[in-house]
């Protein structure tokens, strides 16, 4: 029985601007995918990394990954990716071995998360929850709104809500069945989590981080630049 950390990178990063993929572009000098990995590495639960590189990137990622020195005793392989986070997810998820039990997914766009809460959500998941996704409170209140007049039709309570983030971690026939029988993106499910809940199984939230944000905007860049200078300084 192990864990393994599937890695979807195969996204474009169309919000952050043109330029290389988002998750080859690098932070303090390192890219953001090698960042990620590291991450998930430097938990001593798992055991096998899968990254889920863009299509037409596969020997890039792996020149890449090459070129920084991952760390001794970990498994790490790369596949190719689809065209939504849930295809790239998907393809991920084929290509673990059969002894694989827990399984976490960890956005290549949340590159500074702690090893602590990879932990925390690998626990909760051994301890038997059989989905786990970090979360924050919110610091904004939300609106609820008819897209088509931007009129507001609800505020639900903030307290109650939380902003999730990943690793989201999951026993593996879970994050399979979800994958194998919730339909696409376009059905409304942004994250793994999303899909385990549309199969009936209970989702549990576990504290999360700051610093496990998700760059996705320019913005967010210099935020990630500036946690990355403050660890190191
Ligand atoms: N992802 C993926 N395959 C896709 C789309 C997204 O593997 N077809 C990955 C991204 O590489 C990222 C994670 O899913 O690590 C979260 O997605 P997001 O932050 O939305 O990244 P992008 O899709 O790359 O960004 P954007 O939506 O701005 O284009
Ligand atoms: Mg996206």
């Amino acid at each position: 029985m192990s864990t393994a950390a599937v890695i979807p990178a195969a996204g474009r990063g169309v919000r952050l601007g043109p330029g290389t993929p988002k998750a080859l572009r690098s932070l303090g000098g390192i890219p953001m995918l090698v960042h990620a990995v590291r991450a998930m590495t430097r938990s001593r639960a798992v055991s096998l990394v899968v990254v889920v590189a863009p299509s037409d990137g596969v020997a890039e990622v792996q020149a890449m990954l090459d070129g920084h020195g991952l760390p001794e005793g970990k498994d790490i392989r790369i596949v190719a990716g689809g065209e939504t986070r849930q295809e790239s997810v998907r393809l991920g998820l084929a290509a673990l071995p059969e002894d694989v039990d827990i399984v976490l997914v960890h956005d290549a766009a949340r590159p500074l998360v702690p090893v602590e809460i990879v932990d925390a959500v690998v626990a909760a998941v051994r301890d038997g929850a059989p989905a786990v996704v970090p979360g924050l409170p919110l610091a904004d209140t939300v609106k609820q709104i008819d897209p088509g007049t931007n009129v507001v039709t609800g505020t639900p309570e903030r307290a109650l809500l939380r902003a999730v983030q990943t690793p989201q971690g999951f026993r593996r026939d879970v994050l399979a069945t979800a994958h194998a029988t919730v339909p696409g993106d376009g059905e409304g499910a942004t994250d793994d989590a999303g899909m385990v809940e549309r199969t009936g199984v209970q989702v549990v939230v576990v504290p999360g981080h700051e610093e496990a944000f998700k760059v996705t905007r320019p913005l967010d860049l210099v935020l990630a630049e500036a946690v990355l200078a403050r660890r190191r300084a």
